[in-house]
């Protein structure tokens, strides 16, 4: 796999997510160094030793557990760190304790002189983008959150299943919060390459109602894994190893990512998740999709929801 030389990231808790985050990058050789930084150094250094001990079957890489100064010269720092929701908790319930812990965390990483790309993943995600470009006075472009990209994998996943098609030749995505508000949207999913109205049409496939069931069992799933192991963390994790591979090897590859809106939608001053051109600089564009009403109304209703929130953070 191509990946650009020298690069570096600088991974920022190492929870279930950051860890299993850690273990993608060595797997699929996505890097050349990965710095751990925990608030719990021996956390970190104890993966970083048990990961040197997985080199000899992966790629070259150099691993270590560091401090924030680690962050200077990355090339992305990726961010996991954080409370995670208990059962009955939604993600937006965080929002206290995380944003917090993001003040101190961005202040240090920039106090680093870091110049590169933030990929946030904690929750609420959108919420912590924001506060990331806002708290690290960055270019929106290189400031992405995980948004929506596992929930559009689990609408891929489950979508795959019942049409019997590989989940990598469905193209259907979630957009909004990533959270109780997000929407599918069914007028640009395709199967394959057929139109997804088509196979209503037809009959032939799930009807409108079971593709509703479908999409309230991506909206909930995390509750339903969380009510069983306590937390999620293998599809985040591939989630954001698909964003380090997309900004690194400047792929231009279209990713249902939390980003800054300026006026499209009709929303703006908000991070919410979108599909977006994602390569090595970043937020290349946000794409702006022709919506039905409906799904623009809700849309709107999902962007009201957070911007509700950040109205008491900001
Ligand atoms: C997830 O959707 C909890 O945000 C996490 O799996």
């Amino acid at each position: 796999m191509k990946v650009s030389k020298g690069t570096k990231i600088a991974l920022i808790g190492t929870g279930f997510v950051g860890s299993s985050y850690a273990y993608a990058v060595l797997n699929q050789g996505l890097a050349n160094e990965l710095v751990l930084i925990d608030i719990n150094k021996k956390k970190a250094e104890g993966d970083a030793m048990d990961l040197n001990h997985a080199l000899p079957f992966g790629s070259p890489m150099r691993i270590w557990a560091g401090d924030y100064h680690d962050c200077q010269d990355a090339d992305l720092v990726v961010i996991t760190a954080g409370a995670n929701q208990q059962p009955g908790e939604t993600r937006l319930d965080l929002v206290d304790k995380n944003a917090k812990i993001f003040q101190s965390i961005i202040s240090e990483v920039m106090k680093s002189g870091f110049d590169g790309l933030f990929l946030v993943a904690t929750n609420p995600v959108d919420i912590l983008s924001y506060a990331t470009w806002k708290y690290s006075g960055m270019p929106a472009h290189r400031v992405i959150g995980s948004g929506t990209i596992l929930d559009t994998a689990r609408l891929r996943y489950l979508l795959g299943e019942a049409y019997q098609v590989n989940p990598q030749n469905v193209h259907a995505y979630i957009i909004g919060e990533h959270g109780d508000t997000e929407l599918p949207v069914w007028s640009h999913a395709h199967i394959g390459t057929r139109p997804i109205s088509d196979y209503l049409r037809e009959g032939n496939g799930p009807n409108q109602e079971e593709l509703d069931q479908i999409f309230v069992n991506v909206r909930d799933a995390a509750y339903h894994i969380i009510e069983r192991k306590g937390a999620t963390y293998y599809g985040i994790a591939m989630g954001l190893a698909r964003l380090t591979r997309a900004i690194l090897n400047d792929e231009n590859s279209v990713l249902t990512v939390s980003t800054l809106l300026r006026g499209e939608y009709g929303l703006k001053d908000i991070y919410i998740g979108v599909p977006a051109v994602v390569n090595r600089s970043g937020i290349r564009e946000v794409i702006e999709l022709n919506l039905q009403e409906q799904e623009l109304e809700k849309l709107h209703h999902s962007a009201e929801v957070l911007g509700q929130v950040l109205k008491k953070v900001f």
